[in-house]
């Protein structure tokens, strides 16, 4: 009991603005004791923690370092930081507050290029991969999985989370994030950031916000007419935030509506903490600070990165004349600090610190990396049925994207290197954004295992008459294509080099080719007329190879939809010519993806949620009733077909004529099911009222006109079933309005 009332007495001292008294020796022994105290919410713990320290300790939390020797800037990471990873924060030993050790990313565990030593990490197969699996459970035990091996490397901060919506088809970073509609990136990156933190480490929301392009990405001022924000990108943030509860988040390097992301009093205090209720704190991306007390007063909680080593905006010196000058005041320190503070107490830095010792499972996780790549991987194309390989094929011929050596990943600070060694090395470019790491998992040695009795011959496609001469004497063709994207580039809409016309000279040579694509985000396929079959396999991540060739013989069903659009053609994008530059006005606002596509009456090549399966699955007896608890659609799902198989059921809802949407439909809600053969199963799915309303910034908050609303079953965005319509009335909800 004593120690109970000890403590209460720490917060209301705290509480209370007091100074806690008592000898040296007893504050140090109160202090690290205070730590082990378990006592209290996170809120309160920090308070108590506060009233310990001193002004240098509090600032000690609100400046990070590089964790990784940089020369090209003269930084040299402090010897406590974990060599070759993105930042590191000194810790308070007195008081039992461990350093934070930060690791890059949402893909695994990243080293940076310049790391001395590169950790063997297992990566996830890409952003947009997991996003078509268009399954949070699976999203979930990739975060799970990610978050241990940081854990067993002493990372107890990962930088994943990164959720900015595909806008633009173009971005280098599509790789890392979640596709283009808000409802499914929000609840599949939600997930994984819940799965990072089930290892008692703190996961990261990135890049906040309007991060969608890499161009100009560090001075750009990218300007969007704040609904349309608030139902677009901020949506995906509010529903990742609410469904992972990260403890901290990044602000992005650009511009929003005139002002940096990381001196957004809009951002950073309104939205983030005033309407959402968010208890996290606020790390810049690395580089993205640009003031001292602007930041900090608007709501940044700490500078990362290069900041102690240059002239650091959240450095002491800095920080202390701010505060001399009343530009800064106190409370706003212990405001940031106690942040910081409340997110490490919250989860489990300070009670279960990591120790850098963990063991890694390398079989289990890469098992996990496999499940995901196999339930992300999209069958865009089947005629025929050409797939999967016939039992009986006698002769194949696999061509091109190094399939005799492994996948392909994306570029940056999300890297993630493999155990063993780059299965094709020496690729540019091999400095930043490079290294090209291929994972060493080769389609064509999987298939090989997989099809033991059929010859399968290999050619690079560097020459492409040999390439169309092997086509020749095939059964079937199966060629691969490539596109690298990166951090701090955008790519063009198109595969890399010349592998367009090596595809169109194949399918020339033998029209039973098979072509599988390796990409960012979405490509232009010029030769999709002439070819019968064509694979999505994304970055598929460490055992890639394996889940390439498990879907191609029909071991596992493909049951990934695209979590974006494929376009046609560049001119059917908001802004053809190239990504926008410097001053980008976003005036396709919310319309983007299929909204967009729909609302201009536009034919993708693919649609967004198109996803073909071995087998068939119907839907009927749909349902929409509206509740206490909100609007709820149920339906019957079948497996008409042969064979077993998953399938993303999609419900997507169209508002009334006057309703203002920004298009004509949204996707409202989805799930993820599995069944054999001729079997049924009922699924429901709860419709969040805020995709049933428009952003008003006359209340402010969501606003839903009465009518009818009609609600439909679908495949895809272009495969809806019959609608089924209700009546709503009028509704509003505040900003502050939580499920
Ligand atoms: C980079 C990225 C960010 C990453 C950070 C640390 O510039 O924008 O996603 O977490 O720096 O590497």
């Amino acid at each position: 009991m004593a120690r109970v009332a000890k403590r209460k007495a720490a917060i209301a001292g705290v509480l209370m603005g007091m100074a806690l008294s008592g000898p040296a020796a007893a504050q140090v022994a109160a202090s690290v004791t205070l730590a082990r105290d378990t006592t209290g919410s996170p809120a309160e713990r920090a308070a108590a923690m506060l009233a310990q320290m001193t002004q240098a300790e509090k600032l000690t939390l609100l400046e990070g370092y590089f964790g990784t020797d940089f020369a090209p800037a003269n930084f040299t990471m402090p010897p406590a930081a974990r060599e070759g990873s993105a930042g590191y924060v000194p810790g308070i030993p007195r008081l039992g507050i461990p350093p934070q050790w930060q690791t890059d990313a949402g893909l695994g565990v990243a080293s940076q290029g310049g790391a001395k030593q590169k950790r063997a990490a297992t990566a996830l197969p890409s952003g947009p991969a997991t996003a078509a699996t268009f399954d949070p459970e699976l999203a979930y035990a990739g975060g799970r999985m990610i978050g241990r091996e940081a854990r067993a490397y002493g990372f107890n901060v990962m930088l994943g989370g990164a959720v900015n919506l595909l806008r633009e088809p173009r971005n280098g970073r599509n790789f890392e994030y979640a596709g283009e509609d808000p409802l499914l990136a929000g609840a599949i990156v939600g997930a994984e950031i819940a799965g990072v933190q089930s290892n008692r480490v703190i996961s990261t929301v990135k890049h906040y916000a309007l991060n969608d392009q890499e161009t100009d990405r560090g001075t750009g001022n990218f300007i969007i007419d704040e609904a349309a924000f608030r139902m677009s990108d901020l949506l995906t943030f509010e529903l990742a935030i609410e469904r992972g509860h990260p403890g901290s988040a990044m602000c992005a390097y650009n511009l929003v509506n005139g002002l940096h992301a990381c001196e957004s009093p809009f951002l950073l205090t309104d939205v983030l903490r005033r309407d959402w209720g968010w208890h996290g704190y606020v790390m810049s991306d690395w580089g993205a600070a640009h003031s001292t007390a602007a930041s900090a007063n608007a709501g940044l909680d700490q500078e990362s990165g290069f900041g102690l080593q240059s002239d650091a905006w959240f450095g002491p010196d800095k920080l202390t004349a701010a505060l001399a000058k009343g530009e800064l005041d106190p409370a706003r320190i212990d405001l940031m600090a106690g942040r910081i503070l409340a997110a490490m107490f919250a989860h489990g830095l300070i009670d279960d610190p990591v120790t850098g010792t963990g063991a890694i499972d390398v079989a289990a996780n890469q098992a996990v990396a496999q499940a995901d790549a196999e339930a992300g991987i999209v069958l865009l194309k089947n005629d025929g049925n050409r797939l999967p390989i016939a039992a009986g094929a006698k002769r194949i011929a696999v061509i091109g994207g190094h399939a005799d050596k492994g996948v392909i990943s994306g570029g940056g600070s999300s890297q993630v290197y493999p155990d063993g060694e780059n299965a094709v090395p020496g690729l540019k470019p091999t400095g930043w954004p490079g290294p090209v790491v291929f994972n060493p998992s080769s389609p064509l040695d999987a298939l090989r295992k997989l099809l033991p009795g059929t010859r399968i011959d290999y050619a690079s496609g560097d020459d492409p008459a040999a390439a169309a001469k092997l086509a020749r004497g095939a059964d079937l063709v199966i060629v691969f294509g490539t596109q690298w994207a990166s951090e701090s580039i955008d790519v063009p809409l198109h595969l890399d080099g010349a592998q367009d016309a090596l595809i169109d000279t194949v399918a020339a040579a033998n029209r039973n080719t098979v072509v599988v694509l390796q990409t960012g985000g979405p490509v232009l396929m010029p030769w999709a007329g002439k070819v019968p079959a064509i694979v999505e396999a994304w970055y598929p991540g460490r055992m890639g190879g394996a889940a390439i060739a498990n879907i191609l013989t029909g071991k596992i069903n493909p049951s990934g939809h695209l979590p974006m659009t494929f376009p046609r053609s560049l001119d059917q994008l908001p802004y053809p010519g190239e990504p926008r530059k410097k001053e980008a006005t976003y005036s396709e606002g919310a319309t983007v993806g299929y909204k967009w596509f729909d609302a201009k009456g536009l034919s993708p090549q693919f649609p967004f949620g198109h996803g073909l399966s071995y087998t068939r699955f119907t839907y009927s007896d749909l349902a929409v009733t509206r509740t206490d608890a909100g609007v709820v659609a149920t339906l019957t799902v079948t497996n008409s077909g042969e064979r077993a198989g998953a399938d993303a059921v999609q419900l997507y809802v169209s508002a009334p004529p006057d309703s203002g949407w920004e298009a004509p439909k949204r996707l409202a809600g989805f799930a993820k099911v599995v069944l054999w053969p001729g079997h049924s199963t009922r699924v429901s799915i709860a419709v969040d009222p805020r995709l049933l309303s428009v952003w008003d910034t006359s209340v402010p908050g969501w606003s839903r006109v009465p009518g009818g609303y009609t609600f439909s079953a679908a495949h895809s965005s272009r495969d809806l079933g019959k609608g089924v319509s209700i009546q709503l009335p009028a509704e509003r909800l505040s900003p502050q309005w939580r499920p």
